[in-house]
């Protein structure tokens, strides 16, 4: 079985992917992470030194990689942006979109520094732009939307897991 987790930054696919994965006894694996661990850098160092294209690259070659392996897969929030990845997360597994308000979202990621696309930004404002930029690309791409807002990761797990059985 294969999961995919979309959504903006801060809507807890980390949180919700390792939960669920736990309860369907499948491997997690969050793409970020994999992509800091091949370069044993940042993704903010990534984006600093060698740009967000090259990021890019590698986020769609880690979801490349997960093809065939038995997981829930934390992506990116801008995993959707190329053509390629939707087509993957489309195909080759179930794409579940965290669907969350902008203002939690600003909530969760009030103190975060490792979110270089809201580095001196107005945060709220910035997620209200990327997300109006990218609402229609994670809502065509998911096979399941689930609205996060005033949930807990224990609650959206059991809702998922409701949803897809
Ligand atoms: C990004 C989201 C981040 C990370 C990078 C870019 C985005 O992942 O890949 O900072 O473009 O939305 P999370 O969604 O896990 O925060």
């Amino acid at each position: 079985m294969k999961i995919y987790l979309i959504g903006m930054m801060g809507s807890g696919k980390s949180t919700v992917g390792e939960l669920l994965s736990d309860r369907l006894k499948i491997k997690f694996i969050d793409l970020d992470s994999t992509v800091e661990t091949n370069t044993q850098k940042t993704v903010s160092e990534i984006f600093e030194q060698d740009g967000e294209l090259h990021f890019r690259k590698l986020e769609s070659k880690a979801l490349e990689n997960t093809i065939g392996i038995d997981a829930v897969v934390a992506c990116g929030g801008g995993i959707i942006l190329d053509e390629n990845n939707r087509y993957l997360l489309q195909s080759s597994g179930k794409t579940i979109f965290l669907n969350s308000s902008i203002s939690e979202l600003a909530k969760r990621l009030e103190s975060a520094n490792d979110r270089p696309l809201l580095a001196d930004k107005h945060i709220e404002k910035e997620l209200e732009k990327i997300s109006s930029e990218r609402i229609n690309l994670y809502e065509e791409t998911a096979h399941l939307t689930i609205n996060v807002n005033n949930r807990t990761p224990m609650e959206i797990t059991n809702h998922i897991l409701d949803q897809l059985n």
